[in-house]
């Protein structure tokens, strides 16, 4: 066993969780779609490779590890992949939720301690044709949230990304649906970051937080990128903001790893990746202290 060595950055960051994509394949086609920057790899890491660079990562002191895609949930061995990490505090997963309903039970039983599931409208006409371009798979998506609540994957947190004029008079009603599950679905809302030529569906985010503060009981502030939270009525509502917000990347404690394996700084760049294909332990412990040399704030003061 190694001692626990913090890494930070050389902007005084420290990387204290993972964020890591086990495959780029997708079962929908949604409109904005970032893809975790990807650079378009078919090459996926297996649960072994996967395992090694979470367990370098604890070594550095990595609590929590977040899987993410394409779909994740499209690899059938994601039970595997969660079977065979190390301890962690805190592994979550984001989906679009198709899958869930199926999944749910073996993924808690494997070791998944919560999800969070896209959702950007509770209108299947709207879900289906404008976002995520599959209208039949939106009751699939609701049963895997009852799914993932039933066998404790909790708080599931809803991701909604605001769209103008597509689902941003959508709030309330989103808001009343996660409040029907007393406390074990929070409410994301995400401010849309332009990867598709998408700018006509920004929003004024400035304005909705004004809307949710005006209806608020109480306001926290998480540490992690400074976010706000607001407790309405008994429900939470955080706002994700990481639009040209220094603040953002100023507290951004993440590294990602790309599905085809390489660490990537920053979801907004690809031009400091560090390939670990092939790689020992011991050389996964250099690459690791590497990429995090090679974290720099994309937005900086
Ligand atoms: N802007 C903001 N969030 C996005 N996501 C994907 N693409 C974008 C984007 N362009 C988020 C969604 C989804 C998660 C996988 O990534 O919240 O739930």
């Amino acid at each position: 066993m190694q001692p626990t060595i913090e890494l930070k950055d050389s902007y005084g960051r420290p990387v204290k969780s993972l964020r890591i994509s086990i495959t780029e394949r997708c079962n929908l086609n949604c409109i904005y779609c970032h893809n975790e920057g990807s650079e378009g790899s078919q090459e996926e890491m297996t649960p072994t490779e996967i395992a090694n660079i979470v367990k370098v990562g604890t070594e550095y002191g990595i609590w929590k590890v977040k899987f993410s895609g394409g779909e994740p949930l499209v690899r059938k061995d994601f039970e595997e992949i969660l079977r065979n990490l190390p301890p962690l505090k805190d592994v979550s997963v984001t989906t679009n939720g198709i899958y869930l309903e199926e999944r749910a039970k073996g993924l808690k039983e494997a070791g998944l301690d919560r999800v969070n599931v896209s959702l950007d409208s509770l209108d299947p006409e709207c879900y289906g044709k404008i976002i995520c371009r599959s209208p039949k798979l939106h009751k699939k998506v609701l049963e895997g949230i009852d799914a993932a609540v039933e066998v404790g994957l909790t708080p599931v947190k809803l991701n909604m990304v605001l769209l103008k004029g597509i689902n941003d008079d959508q709030i309330d009603e989103m808001m009343k649906f996660t409040r029907k599950y007393h406390g074990k679905v929070v409410l994301q809302l995400i401010q849309l970051m332009d990867f598709n030529e998408t700018s006509r569906f920004q929003v004024n985010a400035e304005n909705i937080e004004k809307m949710l503060a005006e209806k608020a009981d109480e306001i926290r502030v998480r540490t992690m990128h400074r976010r706000r939270k607001y407790m309405i009525d008994g429900t939470e509502v955080e706002v994700v903001r990481p639009v040209d917000n220094t603040e953002f990347c100023a507290r951004c404690n993440r590294l990602r790893v790309t599905a085809d394996g390489k660490f990537k700084p920053c979801l907004l760049t690809n031009d400091n990746l560090v390939d670990t294909k092939g790689a020992s332990i011991e050389e996964l412990r250099e690459l690791f202290k590497l990429a995090v040399k090679k974290r720099v704030p994309y937005n900086r003061r």
